[in-house]
């Protein structure tokens, strides 16, 4: 993720991709401020709201401090945003209203969860799918016990599939065509399917979904017969009808739409499950759009028979509503993995001594990794660059090494440079908050700012 990155629309327009997002973030905001401002006078107090914008917790740092400038440009100054990690904010909504909003019994009991129990958060949306694993720590907060994982295996891989499906039946070519003739048709499609998708399975034998004549009449002209004809010499044969200007589905086929998906996050939690720190895991938390799947749903309850599965009402909501609540109480979470491992680019000789933090390492929100000295290397230099690695693996030692990628800079100001190359200032990384933030001290007059990682090329 960069600045400079572009976005392509369906005609192959271009825009840059943090004008997308920001005007996006524009429209809501906008929205948001119309809906007060019929209930109070917003100009009053633009200023005293805090926005919570969420994001998923798989997501690199570059993609966090490109939302937050998204933000910015689109009118939310940055000490009014908040950051809040996906995952994290259904875990909160769900421990605050479970009695109010919950459909399963056992429900009730989930905001007593005592301290030391364990729980994963399987947040299932269109694109991602993000996991996490909490445990309520000894005053009733969160804490997070491995680091966020998860990919795109979301509800819109469904979707896919089904179109994948239309297009081994007519062809890639008549599909495309499709597209750029008749794109409300295929956007009627689209819906059609999506309100099919959300249907309990086995409520009928089959699912129908109707065909806009448009896509016929483009069979006819590119393979010269009708959809009937090719259905016929489809693997579909049997299982696959034209009715009319209808496309009657049947179970078996509509099920293999979403079979792939599901069974990746399957096989995810379960490998997830295996992990020493996750022992013990007492319940599930479904949240997220394609959670309200009833077919994720039934493989998810039959794979993890002795865990409690919970689905809270709207799950599709709980983030929403849980990042509100986060708005109010931000120190709800404590403790968070680090998904890489950090470290400043130096040349020094080599020493035992020299020990570097590992990934997957839990650290305290606003917790402050050891302070480094950093000394400018000319008289007149008026700024302190460092750059910022990152790693997967768990204790690099070498920023050329294999896994070792550069992800930002740290930028330190020297106002006074009197002092020259004898001028001494300290720098303590935090990890545990969405962004990575440096305080920087200046050992000569004792000043002291914060600052944050420029992670975004
Ligand atoms: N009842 C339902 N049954 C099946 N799928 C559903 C149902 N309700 C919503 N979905 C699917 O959930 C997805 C949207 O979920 P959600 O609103 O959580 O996504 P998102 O948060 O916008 O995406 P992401 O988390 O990837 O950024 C869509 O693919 C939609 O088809
Ligand atoms: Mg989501």
């Amino acid at each position: 993720m960069t600045r400079r990155d572009i976005l392509e629309d369906e005609i192959g327009k271009k825009l840059p991709a943090i004008r997308v997002f920001s005007l996006a973030i524009d429209f809501l905001r906008k929205d948001v401020l119309d809906t007060l401002s019929r209930h109070v006078d917003t100009k009053n107090f633009e200023s005293d709201i805090q926005w919570v914008l969420t994001v998923p917790a798989i997501w690199n740092d570059a993609a966090k401090q490109f939302m937050r400038e998204a933000a910015q440009q689109a009118g939310i100054p940055g000490k009014n945003l908040r950051l809040c990690l996906e995952p994290e904010a259904a875990s909160i909504y769900c421990r605050h209203l479970p009695v109010l909003k919950c459909t399963e019994q056992e429900v009730a009991s989930f905001s007593q969860f005592s301290p030391g129990t364990k729980y994963l958060v399987l947040d299932a949306g269109g694109g991602t799918v993000d996991i996490t694993v909490h445990e309520v720590t000894d005053n009733g907060n969160l804490k997070e016990l491995v680091k966020a994982s998860g990919g795109q295996m979301g509800g819109t891989k469904v979707d896919e599939a089904f179109e994948k499906f239309i297009s081994s039946i007519v062809g890639l070519d008549v599909i495309s065509k499709f597209k750029s003739l008749h794109m409300e048709d295929y956007i009627d499609i689209c819906r059609e399917f999506e309100s099919k998708k959300r249907k309990p399975i086995h409520s009928t034998s089959s699912v129908t979904i109707r065909l806009p004549s448009s896509l016929s009449e483009l069979c006819e002209e590119f393979r010269e017969t009708g959809l009937r004809e090719l259905l016929l010499q489809s693997r579909f044969e049997n299982k696959v009808q034209v009715v009319r200007d209808r496309l009657k589905i049947d179970n078996d086929v509509f099920n293999e739409f979403f079979e792939p998906t599901v069974c990746k996050i399957i096989s995810h939690v379960k490998n997830l499950l295996t992990t020493p720190s996750v022992d013990g895991c007492a319940a599930i938390l479904m949240v997220g759009g394609f959670s309200e799947s009833s077919v994720l749903q039934e493989n998810v309850k039959s794979t993890f028979k002795d865990i409690k599965i919970i689905v809270p009402d709207e799950a599709g909501l709980a983030v929403l509503k849980g990042a509100v609540i986060f708005g109010h109480k931000p120190t709800t979470i404590t403790e968070r993995v680090c998904k890489f491992t950090y470290g400043e680019e130096v040349v020094h000789e080599y020493s035992e001594s020299c020990k570097h933090p590992k990934e997957g390492h839990s650290v305290q929100v606003n917790e402050e990794q050891t302070e480094r000295i950093a000394t400018p290397i000319s008289n007149d230099q008026t700024t302190i660059n460092t750059i910022v690695y990152s790693s997967s693996s768990r204790n690099p030692q070498l920023t050329t090494e294999d896994r070792c990628k550069l992800i930002g800079k740290l930028t330190v100001p020297i106002s006074d440079t009197s002092s020259g190359i004898n001028h001494k200032f300290g720098t303590s990384f935090s990890f545990g908050g969405t962004k990575i933030v440096v305080k920087v001290v200046d050992k000569e007059s004792g000043e002291m700012m914060l600052k944050s990682v420029d992670v975004l090329g």
